[in-house]
């Protein structure tokens, strides 16, 4: 194809961008590297998200594992805090929970699911998380306090809930009435189970409800005009999996069927659930979905996507969008408008068109090999863009694959990595940010050799707002 028209629908977003990227409104890409306001990835893995409990305070504040330079081990590091007062510009406040040496949090230790919650009546904030061995035979929950969300948290101690093994987890608060609960991985990993807890928060008071026999993991919780959503996945270590979710009127049950919260096979956007955030926005309420695209292979390259959810009677379901803007005053939320460029419309005579499995625009999709490319010129306005690549990648189980993009014929800096999707023909969208100008040569290419079918339906053009 010839020059591209950008659409009406971009105008409108070089138009609004001054206002879309003010202080209240929060732009997501899900599956971008995100940074912090040091230029540093951001390293908050397995986290949650929260405000302080003081009303003067406008943040939202982000704990997570620091997984700096990991590869396949969680050997800790150090539970990492940001703030942000528009989930765009975070900044590092640093590692609010260290290694202590020859403890059960030495940097040899395992502490992942870092989660905190606020306890009222001793105004004071209690992290939880998932305490264990390098081998993961230890399997306990910690605990940490802190009097101000981001100071330095005081450990208390690693302990197995009710003398039972606890893997993968998550607290809970009730905003409703104070009362928590902890949601954990136990019996083997083969339960999942509920407690309440203590009034302090340090210990799990009484076991309300166990699924047998299961195998979840990467619990959350929304509750929705009295409704509680139990968020898990399934289990497959850092491999995605179908995320779901069950409903109840009490934390204790009775559960309902546990239910898809994406299609089957787009598990859930290639995201796992890591924290479920509320915002409450004076025309709606937002139920806000953080999930981890965890990279198997190179955990501390792990990406985060925020997307958000809707709901009708008791379905919940995450939303699918390459990019999205919420303004957090109101609650009001839209996906960006973009470009689209579709593969059937290449400029470079070495595409491989085949007919599209999963009916892409334009109807056919590239065929993606080391031999094989996809280009376009570009005509939309100079700037900062992000990329949208949609793909099918039906590969084995972690095999990760990575699309390079030159401009005119010079390699962009930045790969985007297509996950494995362990036997799915789901189309995913997988961001790359890049600076534009009008008439660049922009080529997609695969840079690992697999033989395996890797195709790309299309790319939209969004602006970077961020
Ligand atoms: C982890 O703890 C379990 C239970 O105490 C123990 O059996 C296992 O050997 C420990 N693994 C390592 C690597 O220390
Ligand atoms: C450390 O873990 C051991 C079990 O491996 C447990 O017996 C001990 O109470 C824990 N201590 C602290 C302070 O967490
Ligand atoms: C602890 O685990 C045992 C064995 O799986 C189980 O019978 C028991 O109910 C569990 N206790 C609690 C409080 O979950
Ligand atoms: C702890 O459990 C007991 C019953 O075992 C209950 O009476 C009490 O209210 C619970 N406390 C909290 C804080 O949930
Ligand atoms: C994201 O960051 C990782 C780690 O620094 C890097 O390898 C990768 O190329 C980046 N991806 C993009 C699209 O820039
Ligand atoms: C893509 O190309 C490869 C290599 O030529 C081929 O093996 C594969 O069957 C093609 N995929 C499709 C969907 O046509």
């Amino acid at each position: 194809m010839g020059l591209l028209s950008f659409s009406s629908l971009a105008l409108t977003a070089l138009a609004i961008s001054t206002p879309l990227a003010s202080a209240a409104n929060a732009i997501f890409y899900p599956k971008i590297n995100l940074t912090d306001t040091e230029n540093n990835l951001i390293q908050a893995h397995g986290g949650a998200i929260l405000r302080s409990a003081s009303s003067d305070d406008n943040n939202w504040y982000w704990f997570g594992e620091d997984k700096t330079g990991l590869t396949n081990s969680g050997s800790f590091i150090g539970v990492n805090c940001y703030r942000s007062s528009n989930f765009v510009s975070w900044e590092r406040v640093g590692h609010v929970l260290s290694p202590q040496d020859g403890t059960n949090i030495s940097d040899s230790k395992i502490v992942e699911r870092p989660k905190v919650i606020y306890n009222d009546k001793n105004s004071e904030y209690v992290m939880w998380f998932h305490g264990d061995n390098s081998s993961y035979g230890a399997a306990q929950v910690g605990v940490a306090t802190s009097q101000t969300v981001d100071g330095q948290y005081s450990w208390k101690g690693n302990f197995k809930p009710f003398g039972n093994d606890s893997r993968d987890m998550t607290v809970w608060k009730d905003p409703d009435d104070g009362s928590a609960y902890l949601i954990y991985a136990t019996n083997g990993n083969a339960d999942f189970s509920i407690a309440s807890l203590d009034s302090d928060y340090y210990y799990p008071n009484e076991s309300l409800y166990t699924f047998e026999e299961k195998f979840w993991e990467a619990p959350g919780v929304f509750k929705i005009d009295g409704v509680f959503y139990l968020i898990f996945s399934r289990q497959d270590g850092w491999t995605p999996t179908d995320n779901f979710y069950m409903t109840s009127t009490s934390m204790a049950g009775p559960w309902s069927e546990a239910t898809l919260l994406a299609p089957e096979g787009s598990y859930a956007y290639l995201t796992q659930n890591a924290y479920d955030i509320v915002i409450e926005g004076s025309k709606q309420v937002v139920y806000l979905y953080y999930g981890d695209h965890w990279s198997g292979n190179q955990l501390g390259s792990s990406t985060y996507a925020f997307h958000p959810t809707t709901h009708d009677g008791e379905t919940l379901s995450l939303y699918k969008t390459g990019a999205w803007t919420l303004d957090l005053a109101t609650g009001e939320w839209s996906d960006l408008p973009f470009d689209s460029i579709t593969a059937a419309d290449s400029t470079t005579p070495d595409t491989n068109l085949v007919p599209c499995e999963d009916g892409c625009a334009g109807g056919q999709a590239a065929n993606m090999t080391s031999e094989t490319s996809f280009s376009f010129t570009y005509s939309g306005g100079a700037g900062a863009k992000v990329l949208g690549i949609e793909y099918v990648y039906n590969g084995p189980k972690n095999r990760f694959l990575h699309i390079g993009v030159t401009l005119n014929g010079a390699q962009a800096e930045g790969n985007a990595l297509m996950e494995t999707t362990r036997g799915t023909t789901y189309a995913q969208e997988a961001p790359f940010p890049v600076e534009l100008a009008d008439g660049d040569e922009v080529t997609l290419k695969l840079l690992d050799a697999d033989g395996n079918a890797f195709l790309i339906d299309g790319v939209k053009v969004y602006e970077d707002l961020r």
